[in-house]
């Protein structure tokens, strides 16, 4: 009998950026037909190890092997033609070119005289899109589909492949629950094949569903490896972070104040009609709902990014009409965006700048900059968030995609809004941190602030909020309160079986 060979093994690998030792003397192996989780912190090293197995970057000890070959990766394009096959955190597509063209970049079918085969480019790609069930063909350019269906894209590129292994670097962050499904019908068929399947998650109830074993890094370093049958999450938990959580909320003890922000019969065309609430200073109003519930797009509208159809927006008892965001700004509204890449963030920017950005006029003395005042905000959330960087100098585009968020979400605390909305606010952070914006969200509604939180995560709006508004299909199915609100009567709310209420 013939001793099983790892399809992929990374044996010592240490990979160093200034200032930081990312990885450190790593060694990770994975079998054919397995889904292996990779688990960690922010920052902990999981996509700089991909990254190195990819051929993006060169470790500077360690060796690779595949199907016990020793093997250099020079570029991504090269650990393709090895079978290996990424499906990356960060989108990596050519937004002007069509969805074939991506699929297939730099291996495009060629007629005879070297041009393009486009019939069968087509073709080929349609046979791959209908297995995934979309939406969207093989013509479509990249650039208007949404993030989700890009996400799509990429798999698709995977499955063009005879892959021996597939790197899955966070791939749930942005698809609904449908799409979910089809992903994770994917990766069953790849374990089926005997694919070895590399799965980045922090998602606990993914890993458990999905994954036979887990590996976890901290601070670059490899900790060990569990069978997923055998462990629960406060193994794992304990593994990534070094303790326990303690995922019980104290009980509210300051008073609620005065109405901040109030909504009556807010509409915006087919998005959402009649949505009526209020928050309380003091109160975090919870909004939870499927994808394409709306909850969203009255974060846009209450931040002046959309233009209601109706309805009236009251902030401390004064009706405010709000045509943009600086108006919002002004008037003491924040958001903290739920897509960071495309509206949060300027990836080649500093971390400071990053995080004063819409409060650089204030900060403004003349014509310059108070770059003391900078640093010291930076500071402050730095230590606050815990967010892992060498220094506010280093460029955002290269700190880890948790710490990116927790930029965006210290951006917008340090201009102490009135109230403070945030959208999705832990999506890509890790458990140990995650408990700790909750805990943040907490204590800012002590502090006074009104805050909403717009989340898919039932855990999470079960945790953080004061009462809850439930969605479903553009409209306010019913508005609990801590007391009354239970696991099941809020996903009947949310599939639309409860009958609308007035809130
Ligand atoms: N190109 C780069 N230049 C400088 N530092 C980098 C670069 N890429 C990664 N790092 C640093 O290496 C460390 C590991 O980052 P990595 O992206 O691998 O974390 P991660 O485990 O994927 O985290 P997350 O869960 O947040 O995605 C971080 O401190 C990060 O800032
Ligand atoms: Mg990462």
């Amino acid at each position: 009998m013939t001793v099983p060979v790892p399809a992929l093994r990374l044996e010592g690998i240490v990979k160093t950026f200034p200032g930081v030792r990312a990885l450190d003397d790593v060694s990770f192996s994975v079998m054919p037909g397995e889904v292996h989780a990779l688990m960690g912190e922010n920052g902990a090293g999981k996509s700089t190890l991909m990254k190195v197995l990819g051929g993006i970057h060169q470790p500077e000890e360690g060796q690779i092997i595949v199907a016990e070959v020793p093997t250099v990766m020079t570029s991504p394009l090269q650990a393709k033609s090895k079978g290996i096959v990424f499906i990356h955190q960060e989108l990596s597509l050519a937004e002007e070119l069509s969805v074939a063209e991506n699929i297939y970049l730099g291996e495009l079918p060629k007629r005879s005289f070297g041009r393009v085969d486009w019939g069968s480019l087509y073709a080929q790609t349609d046979a791959i899109l209908s297995k995934l069930r979309v939406g969207f063909d093989a013509r479509t350019r990249v650039g208007d589909l949404s993030i989700a269906n890009q996400q799509m894209v990429e798999i698709a590129r995977a499955l063009t492949v005879d892959a021996k292994a597939v790197i899955f670097d966070e791939p749930t962050a942005s698809l609904t629950d449908a799409e979910k499904v089809v992903l994770f019908d994917v990766i069953s068929d790849l374990k089926a094949q005997g694919v070895g399947i590399i799965y980045i998650s922090h998602r606990m109830e993914e890993i458990f569903k999905m994954t036979d074993r887990i590996s976890v890094l901290r601070d670059g370093q490899y900790r060990g490896t569990l069978v997923t049958a055998d462990t629960d999450e406060d193994e794992v938990t304990q593994l990534m972070i070094g303790r326990s959580l303690d995922l019980t909320r104290a009980a509210s003890t300051h008073d609620l104040g005065d109405v901040a922000l109030e909504v009556r019969n807010l509409s915006c065309g087919h998005l959402f009609q009649n949505v009526s609430f209020a928050v309380r200073r003091g109160e975090v109003l919870g909004f939870y709902g499927l994808v394409g519930a709306g909850r969203t797009e009255i974060a846009e509208t209450l931040f002046g990014l959309r233009d209601p159809s109706g309805g009236s927006i009251h902030l401390d008892g004064k009706e405010i009409r709000i045509t943009s965001p600086v108006d919002a700004i002004r008037m003491g509204l924040s958001l903290v965006p739920e897509d960071r890449k495309g509206q949060g963030l300027v990836l080649g920017m500093n971390c400071r700048d990053n995080m004063t950005l819409p409060q650089i006029g204030d900060l403004t003395a003349g014509p310059f900059v108070a770059e003391g005042a900078e640093i010291a905000i930076f500071d402050q959330y730095r230590d606050k968030l815990d967010i892992r960087t060498p220094g506010w100098k280093q460029t955002v585009g290269n700190l880890s995609g948790g710490n990116q968020q927790k930029i965006v979400i210290g951006k917008w605390l340090s201009m102490h809004p009135s109230v403070l909305i945030v959208d999705e606010p832990t999506r890509g952070i890790d458990v140990g941190s995650k408990s700790e914006i909750h805990n943040l969200i907490r204590e800012l509604a002590a502090q006074g602030y009104a805050v909403i939180v717009i989340s898919s995560e039932m855990p999470e709006v079960l945790h953080v909020s004061d009462r809850i508004v439930a969605m479903y299909s553009g409209r306010v199915m019913r508005t609990f309160t801590s007391d009354e609100v239970t696991e099941d009567n809020l996903i009947q709310a949310i599939s639309g079986i409860a009958s609308e209420q007035v809130a």
